[in-house]
């Protein structure tokens, strides 16, 4: 299960100045907003801009060019399905195609219960295990549609 808190204005605040220091803070910014919040809600964006004395579209095209960035709260569990090269030879995109049609998701979508959301990435260093994933941080590989079901299952309670 992730941690998670509602936005909020003030906290966010004090997370920019804490940053303000560092050579580089916008990247490092980011990742702490999504720490503390479990997303990166559009109001991050003219809080940067001020902050850093950037545009707002230069903050959005920072935030929408990473992956790693939620634009939108996540459910309570977290997929992140590999879709590496070496990970979509083994099938991948089919085992995607299978769960999403099982659960009516897609891509950075979640289920209506809020329970999963289904997150790309783009390599996990266990090319060797593919197809591979994370759930809740937790590696799991050489997946197939029973596995990767099984382990979608037990992250819900089902
Ligand atoms: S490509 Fe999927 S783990 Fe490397």
């Amino acid at each position: 299960m992730l941690g998670a808190s509602t936005w909020n204005a003030d906290r966010a605040q004090e997370i920019v100045d804490e940053h303000l220091s560092l050579e580089a803070p916008m990247l490092p910014i980011l990742h702490a907003l999504q720490e503390e919040f479990g997303y990166v809600a559009p109001e991050a964006a003219p809080l940067l801009a001020q902050a850093l004395n950037l545009s707002r579209a230069e903050v959005h095209g920072v935030i929408s060019f990473y992956h790693d960035f939620r634009h939108e709260p996540a459910g309570r569990h977290v997929l992140k399905l590999c879709r590496g090269e070496a990970c979509q030879s083994m099938g991948s995109e089919e085992l995607a195609e299978d769960l999403f049609t099982k659960l009516g998701l897609d891509w950075n979508r979640t289920t209506r219960d809020g329970e999963l959301t289904v997150e790309p990435v783009y390599c996990l260093g266990l090319c060797a295990s593919s197809p591979a994933a994370l759930i809740d941080g937790e590696p799991i590989a050489r997946l197939d549609a029973t596995t990767l079901g099984e382990a979608v299952d037990e992250a819900r309670g089902l």
